[in-house]
């Protein structure tokens, strides 16, 4: 019986730090992300506001509120990247985070719309991608109620989009 306890708590121990040194977040680390963060310029499309012209920096990646339309595949809002359990990224772990990131893989497995640009953050060294990674769960979580979900080319979208515009050019001569 102490035997089992112990080694339950033993177990226990051993996932502690297993976990914990799986993600190691620095306060270098922690720069190094909001460094990497502003320069790959996620604010544009994951903070409110910016597509308005007017960014709310106290909602600084909260979700944006203006998505994209892309022909054929659907409609798709920044979403938000802040640590809020019910709204943001509260459940992923960091790993889940860099997935996503590089591969486009949410952890329920859909494929990121093409509007955010994963396939150029593929090349993101593990360093960098756990960084950025840190650097967002670093931040305060804001409740996002306003966040509007993806939804497919055939429906009708409840919020503001950008819309991709061919303009009708006369054939060349
Ligand atoms: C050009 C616009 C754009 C930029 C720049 C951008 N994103 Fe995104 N991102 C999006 C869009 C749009 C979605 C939603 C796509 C979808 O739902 O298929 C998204 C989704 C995500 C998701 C998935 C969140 C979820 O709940 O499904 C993560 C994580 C993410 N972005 C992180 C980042 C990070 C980190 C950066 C900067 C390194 C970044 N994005 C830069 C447009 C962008």
């Amino acid at each position: 019986m102490i035997r089992q306890s112990l080694a339950a708590t033993l177990a226990a121990a051993l996932a502690a730090s297993a976990a914990s040194a799986a993600e190691p977040a620095t306060d270098a680390e922690i720069a190094r992300g909001k460094y990497l963060v502003g320069i790959m310029d996620c604010s544009a499309c994951h903070t409110p506001g910016t597509f308005l012209g007017k960014p709310d920096f106290s909602r600084y990646l909260g979700g944006s509120d203006v998505g994209f339309a892309i022909p054929g595949l659907g409609y798709f809002w920044g979403a938000n990247l802040t640590p809020d359990e019910v709204t943001g990224l509260g459940t992923w772990s960091q790993a889940e985070i860099v997935t996503a990131l590089r591969t486009g893989e949410r952890p329920d497995g859909r494929v990121l719309a093409p509007a955010m640009p994963w396939m150029s953050y593929a090349a993101l060294t593990d360093e960098d991608a756990y960084a950025v990674a840190a650097f967002l769960k670093s931040l305060p979580p804001l409740r996002n109620d306003a966040e509007v979900a993806p939804v497919g080319w055939n429906e009708t979208p409840s919020a503001p989009y950008q819309p991709v515009v061919f303009p009708e050019v006369a054939a060349a001569p």
